[in-house]
C-alpha cells in the first residue's frame, strides 16, 4: 500500500506537549506500537518470535504514516549538525532502523536487539531496500554490559525503554553514546491499538474488557511502561526539545494488511488472557481471530485501528 493511501485513511488529529526548551512542530497523530505483544508473560520458542516479528512488520506497515512523520521531524531537528551514525535500540524488525535509513541518506545506521531472530529479518529487509551497506545489526542484551557504539549522532529508542530492567542506567548508557549536541528520540506507547466498535457483533466491549484486564497484567509484568519518560530523560542530563503525542485513528476503507495487523494483534493478547476472561469472552476472540469465518477480523471491512504513542526528542547539551 501507498504512503498516499495511509494518508488519506488516518485522521490526524494531534496535540503536542512542549516541554523543556520548546515544542516542535505540532501536529499529527497517528502510531502506536505492538507493545501489547510485550505487555503480558509470553513464550520465548520460534513460534513466539515468528509471531512477534509478524506483528512488528505489520505496526510498520499500518502506520507507516506515523513512522514517516515521525522521521520527518527527526530529521529537521537533526538538521544543522553531523548525522552519520544512528542507532536503533531494541530495534525489532527494523520498523524504525530502516525508516531512518532511508530518511538519512548516507547515514550509518546500527541496530540493536537481544532477539538473533528479529535481527535476521531486519537484515534481509535491508538487502530488498538496498540498504544493506550502511545498515548493520547488534545482537546485545542491554540489561547486561553495553556494546561500545558511540559517538553516535542519533538514538532511536521506539517502544524498547520500558522493556529495560533499568531505565535509569539505560538512559545513562545512551547518554554516554550521543555525542553532545545529538538527540535521542524515544517513542512509548500509550494504549494499546484497538480495532473494533464498542458494540462490536455482539460482544459488547470486549475489546475494552481485554484491555483492561492486560493494564493489569502489564503493571505487574512491565512495570516501567507509563514511567514518566520526560522526567527520567532529563534526570539523564538530556533537554527536552519537544514531547508530541500522536493520535492514531484509521478508518475503513483500510488496506488489507489492516486485518492481519488485528488478527496479529488479538492473537498476541489472547495469549495471556486465558484463565482472565469469561468463556464467552474467549469464545468470541476465538472467532475474531480464527481465519476464514465471515466473523474473523482477518475478512472484516469495519475495522478501525486506534492507538496514540508520545514521542519525546531530548538532545544531550
Ligand atoms: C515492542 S518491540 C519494539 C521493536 C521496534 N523498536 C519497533 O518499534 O518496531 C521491543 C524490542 O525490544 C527488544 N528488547 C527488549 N529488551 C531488550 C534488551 N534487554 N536488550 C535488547 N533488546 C531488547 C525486543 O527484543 C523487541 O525487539
Amino acid at each position: 500500500m501507498g504512503n498516499a493511501d495511509h494518508h488519506h485513511q488516518s485522521a490526524t488529529r494531534s496535540h503536542e506537549a512542549a516541554e523543556g526548551t520548546g515544542a516542535g512542530p505540532g501536529h499529527t497523530k497517528t502510531g502506536a506500537g505492538p507493545d501489547h505483544a510485550h505487555a503480558h508473560a509470553h513464550g520465548t520458542g520460534e513460534a513466539d518470535e515468528t509471531a512477534m516479528a509478524e506483528l512488528l512488520d505489520l505496526d510498520a506497515e499500518v502506520l507507516f504514516s506515523y513512522l514517516s512523520e515521525v522521521t520527518a521531524w527527526v530529521h529537521d531537528l537533526a538538521a544543522g549538525g553531523p548525522h552519520q551514525r544512528i542507532l536503533d535500540l531494541g530495534s525489532g524488525t527494523g520498523a524504525g532502523a530502516l525508516a531512518l535509513a532511508q530518511r538519512f541518506e548516507g547515514a550509518e545506521v546500527i541496530a540493536v536487539d537481544k532477539s538473533a531472530y528479529l535481527l535476521a529479518r531486519l537484515r534481509e529487509k535491508t538487502r530488498d531496500l538496498g540498504v544493506a551497506d550502511r545498515v548493520r545489526t547488534v545482537e546485545a542484551d542491554l540489561d547486561a554490559a553495553w556494546p561500545v557504539f558511540g559517538p553516535v549522532d542519533l538514538a532511536w529508542a521506539s517502544s524498547s525503554l520500558h522493556h529495560m530492567a533499568d531505565p535509569d542506567r539505560a538512559l545513562g548508557e545512551i547518554f554516554a553514546t550521543v555525542r553532545p549536541g545529538g538527540l535521542l528520540v524515544a517513542a512509548e506507547i500509550d494504549s494499546f491499538p484497538r480495532f473494533l466498535a464498542d458494540a462490536d457483533h455482539g460482544s459488547s466491549g470486549l475489546e475494552a474488557r481485554c484491555h483492561d484486564v492486560m493494564a493489569g497484567i502489564r503493571a505487574e509484568e512491565v512495570p516501567h511502561m507509563g514511567s514518566d519518560w520526560g522526567a527520567l530523560l532529563s534526570k539523564a542530563g538530556f533537554t527536552i526539545e519537544a514531547e508530541r503525542t500522536f493520535d492514531i485513528v484509521l478508518t475503513p476503507p483500510l488496506p488489507t494488511a489492516t486485518g492481519r495487523y488485528a488478527r496479529a494483534s488479538l492473537r498476541r493478547i489472547r495469549s495471556g488472557l486465558d484463565d482472565r476472561l469469561s468463556t464467552a469472552d474467549l469464545a468470541a476472540l476465538d472467532t475474531l481471530i480464527s481465519g476464514d469465518g465471515p466473523d474473523g477480523v482477518l475478512r472484516r471491512d469495519d475495522l478501525t485501528v486506534r492507538a496514540e504513542k508520545t514521542v519525546w526528542a531530548a538532545r544531550r547539551p
